[in-house]
């Protein structure tokens, strides 16, 4: 896994207004060679900040994305964007099937395939999100929650180069509690596994990220796991500061 070439995501949630685009030019510019020759980051604001955000990172290799998308190109679904509005925008990315989609929105995994399939078509590179419940975690069914996710959530068309699956235990998100390295390497070692069985040799070059409480304290342990190919940022992307702390540790 040591040639899949690293991505460092930041992922604003609800947050940002206006006067946060100087984060984002400041990210923007604090991203740039030698480093960024080897790892791409990417940030994902809210959608209101999506078009003038891409546009204040023309002249940096800083790519911006969305945090959701709707299964569909276009109609009458107030409220939603698609994939191809994103690229419209000049977005290059989106997540989906995050934990609080899941969990507020009741997304299941047909749904988040669907809007994976539907990033995909908008040639995005498309970020799965995975994870286990505190609950689930401590009656040991970890493995069989990653597996029936990533095989219900993951489009059969995927592939390497333009999907990404990002393992966010979720008791591990905004908590501060970050799972040990040992569990951070069996979750990712399933997880390669699962996406070698069904995809042969294109499943090891996945990118899979890590998400849940990463700071500038802690990336440098995770990125040192096997197989944690990048890391998906909460809290500790918003501020310049604290997202280019975690840059450092690549
Ligand atoms: O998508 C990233 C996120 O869920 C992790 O959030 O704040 O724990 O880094 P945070």
């Amino acid at each position: 896994t040591d040639k899949i070439r690293p991505l460092l995501a930041g992922n604003w949630k609800m947050n940002g207004t206006r006067a946060s685009l100087d984060q984002i030019k400041a990210i923007a510019e604090g991203v740039k060679a030698p480093l960024s020759e080897k790892i791409d980051t990417l940030i994902c604001p809210p959608a209101t900040l999506l078009y003038v955000a891409t546009a204040l990172c023309d002249d940096s290799p800083l790519a911006i994305g969305a945090q959701d998308c709707h299964q569909l190109v276009s109609g009458a679904h107030t409220g939603d964007i698609s994939a191809a509005m994103i690229a419209d925008c000049f977005g290059t990315h989106v997540i989906v099937g995050h934990s609080e989609r899941r969990r507020n929105h009741a997304e299941g995994d047909a749904l988040v395939r669907a809007k994976a399939e539907a990033g995909l078509a908008a040639e995005l590179t498309t970020i799965i999100c995975i994870g286990e419940t505190a609950d689930e975690r401590d009656q040991g069914q970890t493995l069989d929650v990653l597996k029936r996710q990533l095989a219900a959530s993951t489009p059969d068309g995927a592939v390497s180069e333009t999907t990404v699956i990002a393992y966010e235990p979720v008791w591990a998100i905004g908590t501060g509690k970050v799972p040990t390295s040992a569990d951070v390497e069996e979750a990712h070692a399933f997880i390669r596994k699962e996406l070698v069985a069904r995809f042969g040799g294109d499943g090891e070059k996945f990118r899979l990220l890590y998400g849940g409480s990463v700071s500038g304290a802690n990336a440098a342990d995770l990125l040192a796991v096997a197989n944690v190919n990048g890391v998906l940022v909460g809290g500790q992307s918003l501020k310049a500061v604290d997202f280019l702390a975690i840059y450092g540790a690549f």
